[in-house]
């Protein structure tokens, strides 16, 4: 017992010292949830053909091309058929949205684009259209650098996120910054804590059998520490994916991740 103990004293030591001195070498010692799954899952994340999330993709590709709502248009007849216009979008989501006056996620950015510009059905939020299209909008910012929170308009926006995300929540009382900042890398049950970037979303969750958006993986924790959970597209979640993506600032975005 007290060596084990000892053990984990000297480990959280080396832990706290590999970190400073990280920070002080100007080395970025912040690491994808990716680097916090088995060799397997990682593996799985990064060969598309194994990858379940790549469906989801090549999905969402077939919905980009096809006609939709009165004019039938699709999103191909304004963005382009090889969606190159996509590029690099995800990573700078959510933005700031200038008619509306407040912030807006990607998934809430496709679903204006189908309601207000193809004069479509509003897609439902988690609904499998959206998911698709978004993963595969997200696919085409694989690689680049996450932006969000260069532009100043959002700044209110992720000062709610901040403050949502020290807030004590649920009748755990625990705040998403006990578990993500202080406790990253311990374990949880069967599961390890990541430090919860959203580099990867939508993600593949092995646990769900599907592919889901960051609001979906929050909402798990939400009910984890037993605190009722926002309604889909609420401005509370709007709020943490901007925080979320304001302290990922400079990562890689790498959808769609692979989860267990
Ligand atoms: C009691 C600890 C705990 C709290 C509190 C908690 N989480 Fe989590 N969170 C986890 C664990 C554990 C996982 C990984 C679960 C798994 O993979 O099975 C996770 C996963 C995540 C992920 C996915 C990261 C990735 O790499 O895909 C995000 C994002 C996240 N949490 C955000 C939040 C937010 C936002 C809050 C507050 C509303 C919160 N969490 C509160 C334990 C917690
Ligand atoms: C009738 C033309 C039209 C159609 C059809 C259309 N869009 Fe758009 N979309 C636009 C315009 C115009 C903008 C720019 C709005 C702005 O910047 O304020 C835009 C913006 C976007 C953005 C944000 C881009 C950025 O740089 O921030 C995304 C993402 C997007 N559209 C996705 C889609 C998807 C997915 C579809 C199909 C479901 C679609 N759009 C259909 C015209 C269209």
């Amino acid at each position: 017992m007290r060596r084990a103990a000892l053990a984990v004293a000297a480990l959280a030591a080396l832990g706290a010292a590999a970190a400073a001195w990280a920070q002080s070498a100007g080395v970025d010692a912040r690491r994808p949830g990716s680097a916090y799954t088995s060799r397997e899952t990682q593996a799985m994340q990064r060969d598309d053909k194994a990858n379940p999330g790549m469906l989801s993709v090549l999905e969402g590709e077939e919905l980009w091309k096809a006609p939709a709502g009165p004019a039938g248009r699709s999103c191909a007849s304004c963005h382009g058929a090889d969606a190159a216009s996509m590029d690099g979008v995800a990573a700078r989501h959510p933005a700031f949205d200038a008619t509306r006056g407040e912030a807006i996620d990607l998934a809430g950015r496709i679903a204006q684009c189908r309601e207000e510009r193809q004069g479509a059905p509003a897609p439902r939020r988690e609904g499998r259209e959206l998911l698709a299209l978004a993963t595969f909008v997200a696919h085409r910012s694989r690689g680049s650098r996450i932006s969000t929170g260069e532009d100043a308009r959002l700044a209110p926006t992720i000062e709610a996120g901040r403050a949502l995300w020290q807030a004590r929540l649920g009748q755990l009382n625990l705040s998403c910054a006990q578990c993500h900042d202080d406790n990253a890398g311990r374990k949880l049950g069967a599961s390890t804590i990541p430090e919860a970037h959203p580099t990867g979303y939508p993600i593949y969750r092995l646990e769900w059998q599907d592919i889901g958006s960051l609001q979906r993986r929050i909402r798990g924790c939400l009910t984890g520490v037993r605190a009722e959970p926002f309604a889909y597209g609420a401005p509370e979640y709007v709020a943490l994916e901007a925080f979320l993506m304001d302290r990922a600032r400079g990562m890689e975005m790498e959808t769609p991740g692979v989860r267990p």
